[in-house]
């Protein structure tokens, strides 16, 4: 019971992962504010669902989290998006989409969530980049670009707001068992069974990452066990390199 009394908003909790530590947080003891398109069948304290890309609806969501929790103390910027392809492939759209979902909109829940934080002696956030933002893989320039200027921002606000007693950390995952990852192989005309079992091969550790490996890490980084952790990028993926 790691969280008990806590007050948690997650973006992004009807995903892979994010409905995986909305189990987690809720079974330690937290109290959890859900953020996301659709967030009619999730289990939680408060239902906020919205567009990261409405910009109003990103600034209000830590306040709205805050009123409807009776405050906050951890936030989790989990929601993303993946677009695939050389720049010479990518859309406005895909550009708009992408930076706003993976960089404005944690950027804009991050400005509103640390007054609010500082406000209840601090708190916790954790953002999540990618292995593929440290380290770019081929064919996905943007979501590489996004990754990396999320992993930065989180650097540089672990820094300036550690003072405030709010640690700032990110979580890179390699790639992950989930919607996101499935998605993209059915697309492209793989079954999405084989297609995960073959990338496991690939991995040192034998397998892909299940969304528990990640939220495992990211309570981990919430809690008060990484109380001297902060402006961390830390990478999970079974050894594997990006190549
Ligand atoms: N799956 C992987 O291999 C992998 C690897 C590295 C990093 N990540 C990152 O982990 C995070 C979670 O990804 P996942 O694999 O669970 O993906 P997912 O697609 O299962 O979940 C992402 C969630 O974000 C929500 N979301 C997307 N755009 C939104 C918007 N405009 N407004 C509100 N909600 C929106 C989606 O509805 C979805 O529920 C993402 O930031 C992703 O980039 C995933």
């Amino acid at each position: 019971m790691r969280f008990e009394g806590k007050k948690v908003l997650i973006t992004g909790a009807a995903g892979g992962i994010g409905a995986e530590m909305l189990t987690r947080f809720r079974a330690e003891g937290a109290r959890v504010a859900v953020a996301d398109r659709e967030t009619g069948g999730l289990e939680a304290d408060a239902l906020l669902p919205g567009d990261l890309l409405d910009h109003a609806y990103a600034d209000r969501l830590p306040g709205e989290a805050a009123k409807a929790l009776g405050g906050l103390d951890i936030v989790i910027n989990n929601a993303g998006v993946i677009t695939r392809g050389a720049v010479t492939e990518t859309s406005d759209e895909d550009w708009s989409l992408s930076v706003g979902v993976n960089v404005e909109a944690p950027f804009r829940i991050c400005r509103a969530a640390i007054p609010i934080m500082e406000k209840t002696g601090g708190g916790a956030i954790v953002n999540t980049a990618s292995c593929w933002g440290l380290r770019p893989g081929p064919n996905h320039a943007l979501y590489c670009m996004t990754k990396a200027a999320i992993a930065s921002l989180t650097q540089c606000m672990g820094m300036d707001h550690a003072h405030q007693g709010i640690r700032i950390n990110a979580v890179c995952p390699n790639e992950v068992n989930t919607p996101m990852l499935r998605s993209g192989f059915a697309r492209r005309g793989f079954d999405p069974d084989s297609a995960v079992a073959e990338l496991g091969r690939t991995v040192p550790l034998g397998r892909i990452a299940e969304p528990a490996d990640i939220a495992d890490v990211v309570l981990f980084l919430a809690s008060d066990e990484a109380r001297y952790v902060c402006g961390t990028l830390l990478e999970v993926n079974g050894g594997k390199p990006v190549s």
